[in-house]
């Protein structure tokens, strides 16, 4: 199954995507106290690479983001738990690290809730942003790859909780879309 698979991000674009993404991220915090939150939980291993790439002090926090419902592959209604959250993010600068900025409603559901809780900034990053799929007034702050419309695995991203563990991104063809619930 896994060698019919289309590779759409190999690991070596992938490490170098986020050393790149980490750069960024390390100009702009520098010197200040950073708190990673990682929306969980596709973007585990986008976040653990990252915060290995990131040589500034920082704490790392994970929520819950779940879809309520799914629709053909595509989340549904969007349930935020920030009960794990630490309280304290006043006067600092946090990231939310997500692996796909899709319609962007999760950013966009995201950062009034954070910012409820009165942090410096509150920024995103993520590891893909699919083109033509924006439907808020928000952009990620910090992107690892822009690529189409297609339905993607792997590198922690999942479909009914299937090929999480793949090392590299890839497509999943609409025909393996239908039977994602089978082992
Ligand atoms: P958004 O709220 O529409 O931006 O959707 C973001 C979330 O939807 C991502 O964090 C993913 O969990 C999920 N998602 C969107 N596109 C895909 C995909 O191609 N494969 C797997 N999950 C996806
Ligand atoms: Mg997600």
């Amino acid at each position: 199954m896994d060698d019919a698979m289309k590779v759409l991000i190999a690991e070596e674009q992938l490490r170098e995507g986020v050393r790149r993404i980490a750069q960024q991220i390390q100009q702009r915090y520098q010197g200040r106290p950073l708190t990673v939150v990682g929306v969980l939980t596709s973007s585990l291993v986008f976040l653990s690479d990252l915060i290995r790439q990131l040589d500034i002090p920082l704490r790392v926090e994970l929520i819950p983001a779940r879809a309520g419902a799914r629709n053909g592959g595509r989340p549904g209604p969007l349930v935020i738990n920030l009960d794990l959250l630490a309280p304290d993010v006043r006067d600092r600068d946090v990231l939310v690290v997500d692996d796909i900025f899709d319609t962007g409603h999760t950013v966009w559901e995201l950062i009034p809730q954070l910012d409820e809780l009165g942090p410096n900034s509150v920024r995103t990053a993520v590891l893909l942003r699919k083109q033509g799929r924006r439907a808020v007034p928000v952009e990620p702050d910090f992107v690892g790859f822009d690529i189409a419309d297609v339905f993607v695995v792997g590198y922690g991203i999942d479909y009914a909780d299937r090929y999480r563990n793949l090392p590299y991104v890839a497509v999943l063809e609409d025909a393996e879309l239908g039977r994602g619930s089978k082992p």
